[in-house]
This record gives C-alpha cells, sequence and structure tokens, in this order.
C-alpha cells in the first residue's frame, strides 16, 4: 500500500475534500481534542479495515467511533439492550456532563457497525470529539467515523500534523493540520456494560467526575504493571476481568524509558556521558545536568497531559539514548498520566 499522503491546513473547502476522500473509504487523520485520530466510515469495514493495515494494528484491537453528537448514539449503539440497573439513564447523564468531550462509552453494538470495528466483539465504544474541526467533519461526511489515534501501533500517540506525518507518511490519504492538540492524552474509556460501571482505560475525564455523574464505579489498580488485571473495587467481588487491546507496551517512545521516584537528577547524572545524551522529564525549578536534555514538565495534571506525548517525539526526534523521567505523584488526578508512562516504560 502506498500514497501519496497530503497534509492540508484547515478551511471549508479541506473540510468538503476530507469528507469526500472518507465517503469513498479513504483515510484522513484529524485533530480531535485529545490527540489526532486516524478516521474511516465505520459503517465500511473495508476502510476501516485500511485503518489496521496503516497503523499494523492487531485485530483483536477494536476502535473508538466517533459521532457529532448524542442524538447519533443510536444509530450505533443500542441503547435497549443496555439492561444494567441505571446504565440507559448513564448514558444520558455522562454525554449531558461531558459531550462533546474526551469521555468514551461502551455500549452494547447494533447491527450496522461492522465486526472489524468492535474486533468481532457484542460492543461498540463511542464518543462525541469536544474539537471544532472533528465536529465539522463529521457533520461534512454524515456518518460516524472510526478513529484509533493516528500513529503506528505501539508507537506514541500524535498531538501535532508532524506527528501524524512521521509515523503514517505514505499510508494514508489526507491529514487536516489544526496545529497541536490541547489534551495531549487519550479519552477515558467507560464500559456501561457491566454493573457497577468499569473504568477500562484512564484518561482526561478522572474516574471522581464521573462518579459524581452516576456514582461508584469499578477501576483498575494501578500496581498491575501488566494492565491486564482489572479488579473491582466498588463491589469488592474480586472478578478479574481482561480489557481487549489494552496491552502493556503502548504509548512508547523509541528510546528506553524508565520512570524514577525522585526528581531523576541522581539517575540522570549516573547514566550521562559522553555519547548520545539522556532526556530527562522533570519538574520546574531544575538545573541541568551536563549530557542531557532537560525538559520541565508542568506541575498540573491538565498541563502535564498536553505536553506529555509532544516531549518524548522530540526527545526520539533529538536521538537521546535513554529517558529518565520523574514520576508524578500516586495520586487519582494523576491517573491516566501515570498509566501512560507505566507504558511507554515497558520493556
Ligand atoms: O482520545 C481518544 O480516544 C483517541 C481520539 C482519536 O479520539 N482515540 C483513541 O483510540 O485513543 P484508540 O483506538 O487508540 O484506543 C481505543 C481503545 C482501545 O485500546 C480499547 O481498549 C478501547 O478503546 N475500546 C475500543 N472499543 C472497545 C470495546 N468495544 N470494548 C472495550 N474497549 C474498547
Ligand atoms: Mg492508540
Amino acid at each position: 500500500m502506498h500514497f501519496m499522503t497530503r497534509i492540508i491546513g484547515v478551511d471549508p473547502f479541506s473540510i468538503a475534500e476530507a469528507a469526500a476522500v472518507l465517503r469513498r473509504g479513504g483515510l484522513v487523520a484529524f485533530p480531535t481534542e485529545t490527540v489526532y485520530g486516524l478516521g474511516a466510515n465505520a459503517l465500511d469495514p473495508a476502510a476501516v479495515e485500511r485503518i489496521f493495515a496503516a497503523k499494523g494494528r492487531p485485530r483483536t484491537n477494536p476502535v473508538i467511533v466517533h459521532v457529532a453528537g448524542v442524538d447519533q448514539v443510536p444509530l450505533v449503539a443500542d441503547l435497549r439492550a443496555l439492561t444494567q440497573p441505571g446504565s440507559p439513564e448513564f448514558v444520558a447523564r455522562l454525554a449531558e456532563r461531558f459531550w462533546p468531550g474526551p469521555l468514551t462509552l461502551v455500549l452494547p453494538k447494533t447491527a450496522v457497525v461492522p465486526d472489524i470495528v468492535t474486533a468481532g466483539g457484542p460492543t461498540v465504544a463511542v464518543r462525541v470529539p469536544a474539537h471544532p474541526i472533528a465536529l465539522a467533519l463529521l457533520r461534512a461526511v454524515g456518518v460516524p467515523l472510526a478513529a484509533p489515534s493516528a500513529n503506528r501501533s505501539s508507537e506514541l500517540s500524535p498531538t501535532t500534523a508532524e506527528h501524524v506525518l512521521h509515523g503514517l507518511e505514505g499510508r494514508i490519504d489526507l491529514i487536516l493540520d489544526g496545529g497541536p492538540t490541547s489534551g495531549g492524552i487519550e479519552s477515558t474509556v467507560l464500559d456501561l456494560t457491566t454493573h457497577p460501571p468499569r473504568l477500562l482505560r484512564p484518561g482526561l475525564v478522572t474516574p471522581q467526575q464521573i462518579e459524581a455523574v452516576i456514582g461508584p464505579i469499578t477501576r483498575r489498580s494501578e500496581p498491575e504493571a501488566s494492565a491486564t488485571v482489572w479488579k473491582t473495587v466498588a463491589n469488592a467481588s474480586g472478578s478479574v476481568l481482561r480489557s481487549p487491546g489494552m496491552t502493556a507496551k503502548h504509548y512508547a517512545p523509541r528510546a528506553p524509558l524508565e520512570l524514577v521516584d525522585d526528581d531523576g537528577r541522581s539517575r540522570v547524572e549516573a547514566l550521562a556521558g559522553d555519547r548520545r545524551p539522556i532526556g530527562w522529564l522533570t519538574w520546574p525549578g531544575m538545573s541541568d545536568v551536563a549530557g542531557s536534555i532537560r525538559v520541565e514538565m508542568p506541575a498540573d495534571p491538565p498541563g502535564y497531559a498536553a505536553r506529555l506525548y509532544a516531549a518524548l517525539h522530540d526527545l526520539d526526534a533529538a536521538g537521546v539514548e535513554r529517558i529518565v523521567v520523574a514520576q508524578p505523584p500516586d495520586d487519582e488526578e494523576w491517573l491516566a498520566i501515570r498509566d501512560r508512562l507505566r507504558r511507554a516504560a515497558w520493556g
């Protein structure tokens, strides 16, 4: 497969052109408020196949379906099949509070959703993105868009059009360049087909924010570095489950990444030599260490999330030998960031 990948700025003409590419089964990368997505017509299995081919994504990993508004959810999700106590209500309340926005809901799928989208499973993951370009594109194309992050499988998610081009040049038709994304890490994925609802992937919407709207949810126990073990906290039943696609090695930079419990200085000093530089993600107010590239990360979770992938992309581009990261606090506000860092450090 080889394409001329074009990168275009955003105006009404480019939105119309992107919609036309999507309608004929092509692939278009576009900005969302989290990361860039790689979109295809979610109702066209051949188009969605192309996403998997372009990313080198295993077919066992289902993709998120994006719709323009909550009114389009019934097209892809069968809300009547949601029989768990409270669940249909939960959809309405969560949509009201968080959509458009970085929350993805796992719901029973309708018959129009092709198997390739859901990895053959009975559920579909849906969200309404908050980015004006994503919404304009969804409205222009008039069909739901399957869109995983626009990166090669197991590499870093893209937060700029340049990141997308770097990873997928020649493999996709078009990139809509809307500048850097503001959120920086992927949406929160919440499964509403279980009782209580279960957090499958921590993200920009925190568990506390969700619980304030629908009451207790089940969350993954954080220390599981294997990332395949999920524990029921809310009802203490101890059930152990697997989430499709949540493989441990994911979101990884090319350079090996290690997490340290302090600010990282002593580890960076020990590693820095006169060969390639050591990348160092740390907090504001540190001084440089010779032989390292120091990146001051914001001390608040939203600021950190917005910068994280771009910082790792930059360090890879600078050819660092290793990346040392000062681990953020073990605190629920940092859950999603700690999750992504742990995956980046895997292996
Ligand atoms: O922020 C985001 O969610 C970005 C932007 C582009 O919207 N998209 C994204 O998609 O991160 P992706 O494909 O990289 O992540 C999809 C994740 C999978 O890892 C999987 O765990 C979960 O969503 N997922 C998708 N469909 C699912 C399903 N039917 N059941 C359970 N989990 C599902
Ligand atoms: Mg991804």
